[in-house]
């Protein structure tokens, strides 16, 4: 992160006062129950935002040679994202022409690096397919398909790749606006050089939470002294996070206790990356952490309208990554799954239940939670009828 931006972070905290009230939002907010359990809610978001897209895929250094792939679904739709000779990607409907099995298997958890693959070959009745998703061979067939008029190739759709960031569009092929998709983020993950990481390893969970609870436990810090008072409540502050809108995006630091000692330095050698958790909420379900040394992110797979699914990666900022690399950061993902698996997700499985009783109308966002108000704000006006989510995505309605 720049100097400058990271001396406009620092300074914000610097002047935010007692309780860092300086760093409140304006107003609150009052969000009906009906967000996290409605079925019809559910199925617009999934519709608009996870099928219609474009939703976050991977990073590029999940996929970093020729034959690479990675397998996830959204609204249902199965996707694989293959990485091609020619260095670009490809997407398509991971789902075989003949008779709809999964051509590719899905991805094995806990995973790390992936095998290249030649061609892929389905577990049925063995079609195979080049790379790039056309149909190659239909071993055995003996000529039983030739009268078929249809060309087999698995049903592509869209993919956009930018500074490490790899975005689909699983209901169609509309290419993907990413100005829009990163929009008002776009400066900042570039400068991170997020394309040049490299991924260590991969955990997938379910908890029985609608998707947009996993990602409110990121908003705001006012929880930490309560909830993670026995784990990291000591070193972090927690007051309120330093918010930044961007556009339908937004970024939401969270940072230790003892920050400002750092403006005892003279301001050239000032850095708050030393005390910061950096992280960018791309709508609708990624969230990328920067921490001092290395990358943390979430993606998210709603599955039902109280079942997610998360996928919680680690990777390092240079290689080569050795045994001690590898284990330290395998610790910090194990440390940060243990606080969320044990205090964060738990508390949100009974949050759930409590929601889905029917008798909490609605919850409240503090002002002292701004980027949880902005999440669930930027959201309600992706929903509304007629909002352009993305441009490209007009003629899938
Ligand atoms: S379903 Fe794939 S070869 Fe038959
Ligand atoms: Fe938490």
């Amino acid at each position: 992160m720049r100097h400058e931006r990271q001396m406009e972070l620092l300074d914000r905290v610097a002047a935010a006062g007692p309780g860092m009230a300086g760093l409140h939002a304006e107003h609150s907010m009052v969000n009906p129950a009906a967000a996290y359990t409605d079925p019809g809610r559910f199925e617009t978001e999934q519709r608009l935002l996870f099928r219609e897209g474009p939703v976050f895929f991977a990073l590029s250094c999940e996929l970093p040679e020729p034959g690479h792939h990675r397998t996830a679904s959204f609204d249902g739709i199965p996707i694989a994202v293959i990485r091609q000779p020619d260095g670009g990607l490809r997407a398509m409907v991971n789902a075989c022409r003949h008779r709809g099995a999964p051509v590719l298997a899905p991805t094995a958890e806990p995973y790390g690096p992936v095998s290249a693959l030649r061609s892929m070959s389905c577990p049925y009745h063995a079609w195979t397919y080049e790379l790039d998703g056309t149909l190659k061979a239909r071993p055995a067939s003996y000529g039983s398909f030739d009268d078929v008029d249809r060309d087999c190739a698995l049903h592509p759709v869209a993919v956009a790749e930018r500074d490490g960031l790899v975005f689909v569009r699983p209901g169609g092929t509309e290419p993907i606006d990413l100005d829009a998709v990163l929009d008002g983020a776009a400066d900042d993950l570039a400068d991170f050089g997020i394309a040049d990481q490299i991924h260590v390893e991969s955990r997938v969970h379910t908890w029985n939470i609608n998707w947009k609870l996993v990602l409110d436990t990121f908003t705001e810090v006012y929880h930490i002294r309560t909830l993670h008072r026995a784990t990291i409540a000591p070193y972090f502050n927690s007051d309120c996070m330093i918010f930044e809108p961007m556009g339908r995006n937004m970024s939401a630091t969270a940072f230790r206790k003892n920050i400002l000692e750092e403006m005892d330095k003279p301001r050239p050698r000032r850095s708050i990356l030393p005390y910061a958790t950096i992280q960018y909420f791309v709508v609708p379900n990624a969230l990328i952490v920067f921490q001092l040394d290395h990358f943390e992110v979430w993606r998210i797979e709603p599955i039902d309208v109280r079942t997610t699914r998360t996928t919680t990666s680690v990777y390092a900022t240079s290689g080569p990554v050795n045994d001690d690399l590898r284990d330290h950061l395998i610790k910090n993902l194990d440390v940060l799954l243990e606080v969320t698996g044990t205090e964060d997700f738990p508390l949100m499985e009974q949050i759930q239940r409590n929601l889905d009783s029917g008798a909490l109308p609605e919850v409240m966002y503090g002002r002292n939670e701004a980027a949880l108000s902005h999440f669930h704000r930027s959201l309600d006006r992706l929903l509304q009828p007629g909002a352009k989510a993305n441009p490209g995505a007009d003629a899938l309605r």
